[in-house]
């Protein structure tokens, strides 16, 4: 089916959005569940997760990744909350991996419950994780994650950068919280080939804003990493990168500064989102554009749920700030990002 936005490039249907866009990249968190409580995600007691028949089940989420790969999604990354606590995820990923026109799938988790399954993840040819690891002492991890499980999150870590993987380490940086990590996770570097992400605090932590202003914005984490290292290089960033990147001259990894708070890199944004329970989010920051779950489950055709995506990508916000003042419910985002996938 040819519609107004699917464009047509060497015979491959295209999702488009109203600004231009392209969509080939699918987020998709599997479950809001976690056995972590980071502090800038979670309240301490949890979240209400969400019922079991509330989530899209494999087979569904598979008819509709199968769906959008016929229309140009080529991309997708697997979130949660922690994506290894939803049961018979490499059932589910064997399969994805197995569609047409899927040439990449990534893997965001904890590291807590990950190593038994990174043999099988590799010879399905997924390579690409990110790591979340806000610090690198343990007191301060179970600061920040309410858990005691810094020694294995260590152990993936120490695992994963042996092996030829694509690894990225996210940490997010918080005022009174983690800033002395940030020179020795920059470190990490200069023996291993990997990128370290350092993240702006979003108040995606199911309470909202968690200060007056965001004191440690990228310009501020730019500026105390140069303080250490004053030879830094800048790095062309990959198209649709949503970090800046730099690598220190001599390191063989990189860092990147994600201005997630911020907001500046909305405008090659090539994202689309799905949530557990099949709520479609066109943006980090809006709250659900609609539930693609329902429509699905009210017997919709591939075509029917295709041109409810289409709809929802033809309005899509220009930006992080343009869809968060179109919220409509609470007005300024406060939910966990266990629910949304990061
Ligand atoms: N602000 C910034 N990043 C966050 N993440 C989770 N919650 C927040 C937040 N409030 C990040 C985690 C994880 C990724 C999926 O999202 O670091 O690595
Ligand atoms: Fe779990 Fe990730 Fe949220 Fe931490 S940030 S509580 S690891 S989902």
């Amino acid at each position: 089916m040819k519609t107004s936005n699917t464009a047509q490039t060497g015979g491959i249907p295209v999702l488009l959005d109203n600004h231009g866009r392209t969509i080939d990249y699918l987020r998709l968190a599997v479950t809001d569940k976690c056995n972590l409580r980071c502090f800038y995600c979670m309240p301490e007691e949890g979240i209400k997760f969400v019922k079991k028949a509330e989530l899209l089940s494999y087979e569904e989420l598979l008819r509709i990744i199968r769906m959008l790969a016929q229309n140009g999604l080529r991309k997708v990354r697997i979130t949660g909350g922690e994506p290894f606590l939803r049961k018979d995820l490499m059932y589910f990923l064997r399969e994805l991996v197995a569609i047409e026109g899927i040439e990449k799938v990534a893997v965001t988790t904890n590291g807590t419950l990950t190593l038994p399954y990174l043999d099988e993840l590799l010879e399905l040819g997924i390579r690409s994780f990110n790591l979340s690891i806000d610090s690198l002492d343990p007191k301060r991890f179970f600061d920040i994650t309410r858990r005691d499980y810094f020694e294995q999150v260590w152990e993936c870590y120490e695992v994963m950068r042996e092996r030829d993987i694509d690894l990225k380490l996210n940490a997010v940086v918080m005022a009174d919280q983690n800033i002395d990590d940030i020179i020795p996770m920059v470190k990490l570097g200069e023996k291993d080939n990997i990128a370290v992400r350092f993240i702006e605090e979003m108040p995606f932590n199911g309470a909202g804003m968690h200060y007056e202003k965001l004191e440690w914005n990228y310009r501020k984490i730019l500026a105390h990493i140069q303080t250490e290292f004053p030879k830094i290089n800048k790095l062309k960033d990959p198209k649709n990168s949503t970090s800046f990147n730099y690598q220190v001259e001599g390191f063989v990894g990189t860092f990147g500064i994600i201005p997630a708070f911020t907001r500046s890199f909305c405008g090659t944004c090539n994202r689309l989102r799905m949530t557990p329970q099949g709520m479609i989010k066109t943006c980090l920051y809006d709250d659900g554009v609609f539930n693609l779950r329902d429509l699905l489950r009210a017997g919709a055709s591939d075509n029917e749920l295709l041109t409810a995506i289409q709809q929802a990508i033809s309005h899509r916000a220009k930006n992080g700030f343009e869809a968060e003042a179109r919220r409509k419910g609470q007005a300024s985002v406060s939910e966990s990002m266990a629910t949304i996938g990061g």
